[in-house]
């Protein structure tokens, strides 16, 4: 049973929930606390798997009270149900909270945002991995994407299809982005699930004041990075599995927001690389050597030295930060596909082929060696004959790919 603790100061939202969730008694074992520091009196005595707070609260408040969850309980998922102007609650909790959500709030909402962020925990079989990855506040991006951004937003010409096409080329910034606009928090019907509709959403003033003032996205010291990783590598890599992808499903004529969908899950694929990179520096370092030394590919030296690979890893980040499924699947099936359960063209059948087709492009290059195709993934779809063309479609992209 899922066990999860409210924070709220006013005794009447707090009887409210408790109300509206009684339905959900079978499932969630539910405490109530009034204040943050009463929150955290519970938490020393019982575990939580969730913690809802409010964001305006006497003394300590929502975004204090979810930096102390994280230091205290790092695995806890951490939420935020505020009734405060989108801006604001943005601004104060993008570090500490992993998803938003809005005032009211529908128990069915607030039962599949918990239930999503639950869905991938059974992926992470390593519990102190789970801890790490829940803390991580941000991806490092790009320098050179990330000084352009900055760039282009101090600019007074700039609009925000500008700021859109410069964050689209960035899996961090990216995967934050769509973390902030997929909150229940905008009350939105459709899954954002391009960075062209989550800046517009979020608007350029919104934006300007979390890159510039509050420094969401600041890229990591290049030393603290593992030897054996390049941001560089995997950026061009990402951004040629995204435009390949894209151009897959193009070659299939499918609808827009496929293609949209198929063109970011391309460019976050390799996500828990950068989570790894970030977060498992040492033991990533060992990883890379270890595919060297072994002759193996990168995902089994991850399997064999953190216990997980980077695809699982992606994840499992991106579905306790809110991402959409058609993202999330992707993601984590792009080195196994026949573990996934559809059996229609997706998302994931681009991702996936794109990722082939770049890797053996370079494959003479390659430390590692790149993965075989899963033929029997593209039969069990009856789209093994369409490799070809998909190929010929990816031919005119010319980004360098893992060199
Ligand atoms: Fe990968
Ligand atoms: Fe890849």
């Amino acid at each position: 049973m899922k066990s999860i603790l409210f924070v709220d100061d006013e005794p009447n939202v707090l009887e409210a929930l408790q109300r509206m969730l009684f339905p959900l008694q079978n499932e969630w074992r539910m405490a109530f606390a009034s204040s943050g520091p009463r929150a955290l009196e519970l938490l020393a005595e019982t575990r939580f798997d969730v913690v809802v707070t409010d964001m305006r609260m006497p003394g300590m408040d929502g975004a204090q009270l979810l930096a102390a969850v994280k230091e205290r309980s790092p695995d806890t998922l951490r939420f935020v149900l505020s009734g405060q102007s989108e801006s604001e609650v943005v601004y104060r909790s993008v570090g500490e909270a992993h998803q938003f959500l809005s005032k009211p709030c529908k128990p069915k909402v607030l039962k599949e945002c918990v239930d999503k962020a639950f869905a991938l925990r059974e992926l992470l079989a390593n519990d102190s991995l789970k801890a790490v990855v829940s803390q991580i506040r941000t991806l490092p991006p790009v320098p050179q994407v990330y000084t352009r951004l900055c760039e282009v937003l101090k600019s007074p010409d700039s609009s925000i299809g500008d700021v859109g096409r410069v964050i689209e080329t960035d899996p961090a910034m990216t995967a934050k982005i769509l973390q902030v606009t997929n909150s229940a928090f905008f009350g939105l019907r459709r899954e954002v699930t391009t960075v062209v509709q989550a800046a517009s959403l979020l608007g350029l003033n919104t934006i300007k004041a979390l890159v510039l003032a509050r420094g969401v996205f600041a890229p990591m010291d290049a030393a603290r990075l593992p030897r054996g990783f390049s941001i560089d590598v995997l950026w061009k890599h990402s951004m040629a599995v995204a435009d390949c992808a894209q151009a897959i499903c193009q070659a299939e004529n499918l609808p827009k927001e496929m293609t949209g969908d198929a063109y970011t899950a391309g460019l976050l694929h390799d996500a828990g690389e950068l989570v790894f990179a970030a977060a498992c520096t040492e033991d990533y370092a060992r990883a890379f050597d270890y595919a060297v030394a072994n002759a193996i590919t990168l995902s089994e030296a991850e399997r064999a030295v953190l216990g997980c690979t980077h695809a699982e890893v992606g994840a499992y980040l991106l579905g306790i930060w809110g991402l959409p499924h058609s993202i999330i699947e992707p993601v984590a099936y792009h080195h196994g596909p026949s573990e996934s359960v559809g059996s229609t063209f997706s998302p994931l059948t681009a991702v996936y082929v794109a990722d082939l087709l770049v890797l053996n492009r370079h494959r003479e290059v390659l430390e590692h060696p790149a993965p075989e195709p899963e033929r029997s993934y593209l039969e069990r779809l009856g789209l093994a004959d369409r490799l070809e063309d998909w190929a010929k479609a990816c031919d005119g992209i010319h980004q360098a790919g893992k060199e």
